[in-house]
């Protein structure tokens, strides 16, 4: 595949560096950091409007950002008609909503965790029908400077246990302390047994690679929808 023009939306954050040299090392180029306030850096080109023409060139773009301008962000790179990966959590039903609207204008990826290995564990939790009636819990752990509690990660994890056993279980225990990258734990409870099921995250690379190798895979498909099931 052609070096691709990335555009990166919260370029200036912690996940925006971490994509920066994804990009690279993927042999991309890191063409783009749109930003807020702080100026990123390792980007061809730095960028806060959506009038701004360089924005024309990025051929993906890749949003890790707030929840506080995530309309005006999804429609500021909707417009341009190109692919679209977001990370960004925190979000709410409404603004869930906007991401089915821009999808009518371009191929839009929207995943609360881009690792694999969380798609697998989500795979994996549809297994828990068959024993029903166990008790369940899910515990998350996250640094102490993430804004969002519950995570999405564990939103979206108890959405698909509770439709696997067809019910609703205790809300999710939420930890923050330290640099934790990201930690879920499933509990599967009866009176004489104890299944966990857990995740780490050991760094935040994993949900780099994972959010540009969607992307790379949203290059051949038309305007819609995605999720990280259409493509693991
Ligand atoms: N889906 C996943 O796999 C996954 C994994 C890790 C993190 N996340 C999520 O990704 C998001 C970013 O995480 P982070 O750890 O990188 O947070 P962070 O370090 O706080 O960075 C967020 C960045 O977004 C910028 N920003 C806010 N509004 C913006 C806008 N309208 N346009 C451009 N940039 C804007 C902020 O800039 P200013 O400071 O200048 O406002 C800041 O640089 C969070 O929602 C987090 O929960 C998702």
């Amino acid at each position: 595949m052609k070096p691709l023009n990335v555009g990166v939306v919260g370029a200036a954050g912690k996940m925006g560096k971490e994509l920066c040299q994804a990009i690279k090392d993927a042999g991309h180029v890191p063409f783009l950091g749109f930003y807020n306030t702080k100026q990123p850096e390792g980007f061809l080109h730095n960028s806060n409007s959506w009038q701004d023409k360089k924005n024309e060139e990025v051929e993906l773009w890749i949003d890790f950002s707030l929840p506080d301008n995530f309309e005006v962000s999804l429609r500021g790179m909707a417009k341009y008609g190109k692919p679209i990966v977001s990370g960004t959590t925190g979000i709410s039903d409404v603004q869930k909503n906007i991401l089915k609207e821009v999808a009518r204008q371009a191929p839009v990826l929207w995943s609360s965790n881009m690792s694999i290995g969380v798609a697998f564990v989500n795979k994996m939790l549809s297994l828990f029908s068959s024993i029903k009636d166990f008790d369940f819990q899910i515990e998350e752990l996250h640094h102490k400077h993430k804004k969002d509690a519950p995570s999405g990660t564990a939103k979206t994890m108890q959405e698909n246990l509770e439709s696997a056993i067809g019910r609703a279980i205790p809300q999710t225990l939420s930890v923050r302390g330290g640099g934790i990258f990201g930690v879920h734990r499933i509990w599967a409870m009866s009176d004489q047994e104890v299944i966990t099921i857990e995740h780490q995250a050991l760094n935040r690379k994993v949900f780099a690679e994972g959010a540009l190798k969607a992307g790379l895979s949203l290059m051949k498909k038309g305007p819609g929808l995605y999720s990280m099931k259409d493509i693991f």
